[in-house]
């Protein structure tokens, strides 16, 4: 069975892409086959693996070209993705425009993966609401939120929380939220220690354990290496881990 993970937060720069790209890279090393799909017009994902960005999102959701023409392997075994480019805006605007019905990403994404012996899908989104993302949203069996533990961090917890009410309400979205991953947790600060409290306040039952700031995930993206591959003795590292674990544990569990 093929389990979809989506990544959202439309608060920008809270981690999303470096957790899309460390989670899928993390359930590959346990012998699981993932697909990693960039649904950011960034391109990022393909930068954090060392790759060029192209246009799969763009072909797959408006140039209609089925999935096993977008799909790339990659250096890593099984692991399989879909890039993204600026031509993802361009279909962000086109899905807006066409209003293509939700379920639409689903079709094009889960069927045909799930035919491919997929295990895990995780989507990385882009920091902006609209088709696109509520489309990402509804493919997802679980929702992984990302939350920078800074100034007004649980705003954008509050948002994709009320948007998945509202995809739940109105089309019957079937997923849950996986968990809010604080991220960029500096245990020194004041800041820091305050919002984390203040997130186990309102959110207990779905926080998970927080990834430190830690300058080697940055150090990831320049190098194009996962975590794993650069610093893979790292406390970074163990925390994805555990992460790694969470998912596994979490998609055992009947929906
Ligand atoms: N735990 C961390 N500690 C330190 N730096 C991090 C951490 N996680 C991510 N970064 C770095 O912070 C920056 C933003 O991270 P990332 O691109 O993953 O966020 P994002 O939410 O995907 O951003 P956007 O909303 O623009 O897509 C990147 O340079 C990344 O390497
Ligand atoms: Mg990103």
């Amino acid at each position: 069975m093929t389990t979809t993970i989506t990544i959202a937060n439309q608060k920008g720069g809270v981690g999303k892409t470096t957790i899309a790209v460390n989670l899928a890279h993390g359930l590959v090393q346990r012998g699981k086959r993932v697909l990693l799909v960039d649904f950011d017009p960034q391109g990022q994902c393909a930068t954090i693996l060392g790759l060029k960005p192209e246009s799969g999102t763009f072909n797959l959701l408006v140039a209609e070209s089925p999935l096993p023409q977008v799909i790339r392997s990659t250096d890593r075994k099984n692991l399989f993705v879909v890039l993204g480019d600026r031509k993802t805006a361009t279909a962000q605007t086109v899905l807006n425009v066409q209003r293509t019905p939700i379920n639409f990403t689903h079709q094009k994404l889960v069927g045909p993966a799930a035919d491919d012996k997929i295990d895990y899908i995780v989507i990385d989104t882009s920091p902006s609401v609209g088709e696109l993302q509520e489309q990402a949203l509804w493919a997802a069996d679980g929702v992984l939120i990302p939350c920078a533990v800074d100034y007004l961090a649980t705003d954008g917890v509050f948002n994709i929380a009320v948007t998945l009410k509202r995809i739940h309400d109105e089309f019957k979205w079937q997923g849950r939220i996986l968990g809010i991953l604080p991220t960029f947790y500096d245990a020194i600060t004041r800041e820091s220690r305050a919002t984390l409290k203040d997130l186990q306040n309102r959110f207990s039952g779905l926080l998970l354990p927080a990834i430190h700031r830690a300058t080697v995930l940055r150090e990831c993206a320049v190098e194009g290496k996962t975590i794993f591959e650069l610093a893979p003795e790292s406390r970074a590292a163990q925390q994805y881990n555990e992460l790694v674990d969470f998912v596994l544990n979490w998609s055992k569990s009947p929906r």
